[in-house]
């Protein structure tokens, strides 16, 4: 069955007192006011997991995710967080292919392939992001950018492996600019994205498949966004530091 989720992506912001106060009120929030059975997983930066995962392993329909994580199993990789010390803190997830992480530090389908690999060998769920520039999308090349994205970096998984896998969809002109896609043209993508992964594997397999929409999503368009029939919920930045307003967002999943 496919999940309604809220992922929050901290990104490199927040120090510790603030994240754990972050945590704790989100906890709290959900715990009085919602009543649904979203997931709502949190990405915070490396040195916060173990103190969020305390915070949260108690607490109804929460889940922790990494950012980022290295391609390799271990070893001299200085400065570098492999998929078993994730798991090892109580990470279940991991974001990958992040557009910051393509465009800031070279990330492209053969390496996100195989940390897709080692996040699955270690039961780490990806949540694989994939998505046009502006340039792109008014050169019209939205849908085979998305198709790149997506079959160079997961379509080598055999079905079983990819019913691991969580989609999210981040139009890279949206993200942190205030300028979301409108309801209709993030559900076209989607769309195009299920389709894709029909092809590939089965009706059934696209339909269990999650996936999230990001780019400023906030409290006040993610009713509406979650609301189309081929988005599943969220993948959130800037709106996910604020306790309050990543509540509603929560809410927004039903
Ligand atoms: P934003 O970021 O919500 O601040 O646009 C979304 C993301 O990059 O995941």
């Amino acid at each position: 069955m496919r999940k309604r989720i809220a992922a929050a992506n901290w990104k490199m912001n927040l120090n510790a007192e603030q994240a754990l106060a972050l945590t704790s009120e989100l906890v709290q929030i959900t715990r009085d006011e919602y009543h649904g059975n979203g997931e709502i997983i949190l990405a915070p930066s490396f040195p916060y997991l173990s103190l969020v995962q305390h915070l949260i392993k108690d607490a109804k329909g929460f889940f922790l995710s990494a950012q980022n994580m290295h391609q390799e199993e271990g070893g001299a990789y200085t400065g570098e967080v492999a998929a078993a010390m994730l798991t090892s803190v109580g990470a279940t997830h991991c974001i990958l292919g992040h557009s910051e992480r393509r465009q800031y530090f070279g990330e492209d389908e053969a390496l996100l392939a195989k940390k897709t690999d080692k996040a699955l060998a270690h039961g780490l769920k990806p949540i694989f992001c994939v998505g046009e520039t502006l340039s792109e999308r008014e050169a019209g090349e939205t849908f085979s950018v998305v198709e790149r994205h997506l079959s160079g970096g997961l379509f080598h998984l055999d079905a079983d492996q990819f019913a691991n896998v969580v989609i999210a969809y981040e139009p890279v002109w949206a993200i942190g600019t205030g300028k979301t896609a409108s309801p209709a043209q993030a559900q076209e993508v989607h769309q195009y994205l299920r389709g894709l992964i029909a092809a590939r594997y089965s009706a059934a397999v696209a339909d269990d498949t999650s996936i999230l929409y990001g780019g400023s999503v906030k409290a006040d368009n993610a009713v509406e966004l979650f609301g189309q029939p081929d988005i599943d919920g969220g993948l959130v930045g800037g709106a996910s530091l604020k306790s309050r307003e990543f509540a509603e967002i929560i809410k927004a999943l039903g």
